[in-house]
């Protein structure tokens, strides 16, 4: 079972639909490989639609790079086949994807509930796949109602769950802040305190060594402009990233961004003697 050490710095690419066509997505996806070297240390991801999965999947293979999907069928074909239009979590790891975002804000306001959440959840981990949970309030109160909204989120998606924490990541997302630019995305302090909740919360369900394992990360606006700060500051393990991952020189931006201090100063120190 993969593990998530306190270490590990992810950063997943949500093409949402943004990207269309299997032409362009091989070349994000092998210009993405060539320029690994710049993002030591962090993991690159790319939440794809489901019909360009088989074709990332080829061309990252052998790569680090992990290919998944933006959500999976809450119902497995052992339980009935008879499900029109539906791709299950096993169809998805046949299709070459490592994991699968479940939950996410824009599929919640299409109906999904709690309960398909959760069933998402158990299918995807069941099945393989790394499950990587969306939560986010729709806005903020002054009474701190948005902490009651995460943690039932949180709560009912975790039911089952324990056994599977290894490969469970948690993507805090409040849905005010998604879509818009840099300046808007919510401050690292406040990401801060939110992680803080998350992980108080994923602990009391969970218990300590199994939330330990599950990494929170952020999403809303992040972009080359805020990433580092926040890395910095706001007490992730990584960020979900959408309109600004839809171009590979921005998302690539991100990526080296957040590479470990160690990393990043070592690349720097070498351009410099190569400059002399
Ligand atoms: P955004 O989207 O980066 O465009 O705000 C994030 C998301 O919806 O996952």
């Amino acid at each position: 079972m993969n593990r998530f050490p306190k270490s590990r710095r992810i950063v997943i690419a949500n093409w949402k639909m943004y990207l269309e066509s299997p032409k362009e997505a091989v070349k994000y996806a092998q210009n993405l490989r060539k320029n690994a070297r710049n993002f030591n240390g962090v993991e690159a991801w790319i939440a794809a639609p489901f019909t360009l999965i088989p074709v990332v999947a080829q061309a990252l293979k052998n790569s680090s790079i992990k290919i998944g999907a933006q959500t999976a069928s809450p119902f497995n074909a052992a339980q009935s086949g008879v499900h029109t239009g539906e791709v299950s979590a096993a169809m998805l790891k046949n299709a070459g994807a490592g994991f699968v975002l479940v939950g996410h804000s824009e599929r919640r306001a299409m109906g999904e509930s709690e309960e398909t959440v959760r069933e998402q959840s158990v299918r995807a981990l069941s099945a393989g796949l790394t499950a990587v949970l969306c939560v986010g309030e729709a806005e903020r109160s002054a009474e701190g109602t948005h902490f009651g909204f995460i943690e039932s989120q949180l709560r009912s998606a975790c039911e089952g769950l324990q056994a599977y924490a290894g490969r469970a990541a948690v993507a805090y997302e409040p849905i005010w802040a998604i879509g818009k630019s840099a300046e808007d995305a919510m401050s690292p302090p406040e990401i801060q305190e939110t992680a803080i909740f998350i992980k108080k919360v994923l602990s009391d369900a969970l218990g300590r060594s199994a939330a330990a394992k599950i990494p929170i990360l952020y999403g809303g606006s992040v972009d080359r402009a805020n990433a580092k700060a926040i890395m910095e500051e706001g007490g992730v393990s990584g960020f979900l990233v959408g309109h600004a991952s839809a171009k590979l020189d921005s998302f690539v931006e991100i990526l080296k961004a957040v590479r470990p201090l160690r990393q990043a100063q070592g690349k720097q120190a070498r351009g410099k003697h190569a400059g002399n």
